[in-house]
């Protein structure tokens, strides 16, 4: 067994000694993942599920070449990066190789929350100026300096709005402000920013930075419509502020035919500062900021050192290389694109058949679906996208609902994902819908998802209130359980020498 503590009591440990406000996946019935390899995860009785939502475990879980690299590097050396050592600049050298030429300068990090902190400082040092425009829905980081730069937080809890954070309207062109029946959106949502910038300086106020993942994903895997970028870039770029893009999320080749999500937008387009972190390490964590060289040049003139323990240190600049040949290696950016091109064309069959499909949106291995309970009116069908989920974990597919309504079911899974998991995801999300549909009739919103609806979940004990389907998944025996759920001697012996 992989475990120390049976499910119920690791459950009750972690309600007394673990914060309250750190969430788990379906809440009302939560898994105990104990291992993982490639794209797929196991339970504590050996279930197998298929993970559609792990970004983070980029070129597959537990990948033997970085668990490689990380203990090889581990057993000769770890220190921080005050000692010169090949691996961080070999690592900054590779990594500036995949960016436009500009960008050449790295900061090594922990998180992407680090990163994205830094990355503020750097524009704050830059020309002196304070204000930062986001975009509605954003999300950067859990410190307290981009909490007051994500609505999707500061929106949801007591802060207000701080006086030098701008909110720009997030360009979507599917529920968004401009939609694909305005002449140009992308014009448009540009101007919006525009707008913002001269109010700013009205109020006396100066622009410092523009931040942006350059796809959200939080906010409902939203794709910037293409012109948006660099029309913003401008605008912030003559108000002598400059532009962050955030590839926490979407950077590393999930979006196939370019490394940076960034890089869809056009050669022309080069962000000041670009942040990086999540799937870079594979799960270990490192991350990074890359910036030009007058930019860090600003930012040295303060005087100030930078100085973080961790970052860039021996071994996780190991990993992070060990991540970027397997990248190279196994061809993950072409898996992305042609994997995530035959997943997304399945969905669009899958829109023509179901009515609560509103949009199917995506790039490579970042998709999204807008689940509505109307076409026209695109009511986001908030309590089915929950049901959803609930539905998908009973058949072993691990998937969430995010966006503003909570309403679109986010794919972005381990970039060694292959056909036959799309096919997989796509034939269990088929029967969930049809049976949803038939259930809800020709009159979505009419119908409240309750106990009776056929395919619903039976109510469990303890509901959380996140959810509206929530239940404990048929307990059916899974073939692969027995074979997958093994865990080595040493594992089982060192479970039981803790648990002694
Ligand atoms: C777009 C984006 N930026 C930054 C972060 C923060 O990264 P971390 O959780 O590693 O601090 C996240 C985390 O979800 C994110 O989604």
């Amino acid at each position: 067994m992989c475990e120390l503590y049976s499910k119920q009591d690791t459950l009750a440990l972690r309600k007394k000694h673990i914060g309250p406000s750190c969430k788990i996946f379906f809440a009302a019935d939560p898994i105990k993942i104990v291992r993982a390899q490639r794209q797929y995860m196991f339970d504590e009785k050996g279930e197998q599920y298929l993970d559609c939502i792990n970004n983070v475990a980029h070129v597959g879980h537990c990948h033997p070449e970085v668990v490689k690299a990380a203990m090889k590097q581990m057993e000769l050396l770890n220190t921080n990066s005050r000692f010169l050592h090949d691996n961080i600049v070999e690592y900054a050298k590779r990594l500036c190789a995949t960016l436009p030429e500009k960008l050449s300068v790295c900061y090594f990090t922990n998180s992407g929350s680090e990163a994205n902190d830094l990355a503020l400082r750097l524009a704050r040092q830059f020309r002196g100026h304070q204000d930062v425009i986001t975009l509605d829905h954003a999300y950067h980081g859990h410190l307290t300096s981009l909490i007051e730069i994500s609505p999707y937080k500061f929106r949801k809890g007591k802060d207000v709005k701080k006086e030098f954070v701008h909110v720009a309207p997030i360009p979507d062109t599917y529920r968004g402000k401009y939609r694909e029946d305005h002449p140009d959106p992308t014009s448009a949502y540009a101007d919006e920013v525009k707008k913002i910038i001269e109010e700013a300086h009205k109020n006396g106020r100066k622009i410092a930075a523009f931040i942006a993942e350059s796809m959200q994903s939080c906010g409902g895997q939203v794709i910037p419509p293409t012109g948006y970028f660099q029309k913003v870039a401008e605008y912030v770029r003559a108000a002598g502020g400059v532009f962050i893009a955030d590839e926490v999320q979407v950077g590393f080749g999930r979006v196939g035919k370019h490394f940076w999500s960034f890089q869809m937008h056009g050669e022309d387009f080069v962000p000041d500062i670009v942040t990086m972190g999540k799937p870079m390490g594979n799960g270990h964590p490192v991350a990074c900021v890359v910036t030009t060289k007058e930019i860090a040049e600003a930012f040295c003139s303060s005087g100030m050192e930078y100085f973080n323990t961790y970052g860039g240190n021996p071994v996780s600049s190991a990993v992070a290389l060990a991540v970027l040949d397997i990248i190279e290696n196994e061809d993950l950016q072409g898996n992305a694109t042609r994997v995530g091109g035959y997943l997304t064309e399945l969905l669009k069959k899958q829109k023509a058949k179901h009515t609560l499909i509103g949009d199917v949106r995506g790039v490579g291995l970042f998709i999204g679906i807008d689940l509505v309970k109307d076409h026209q009116r695109r009511t986001p069908a908030t309590a089915e996208a929950q049901h959803v989920i609930y539905k998908m974990k009973e058949k072993r597919v691990l998937l969430s609902a995010d966006g503003p309504h909570r309403n679109v079911l986010k794919i972005k899974p381990p970039m060694c994902f292959s056909e036959e998991d799309a096919k997989f995801l796509v034939d269990q999300l088929d029967g969930i819908l049809t049976v949803l549909e038939e259930a809800i009739g020709t009159n979505p919103e009419g119908v409240t998802i309750s106990e009776n609806t056929p395919g619903r979940t039976k109510k469990p004990k303890e509901a959380h209130v996140e959810l509206l389907s929530e239940g404990a998944p048929e307990q059916k025996e899974n073939p692969s359980q027995k074979r997958n759920g093994l865990c080595t001697d040493k594992q089982s012996q060192l479970s039981k020498r803790l648990k002694t």
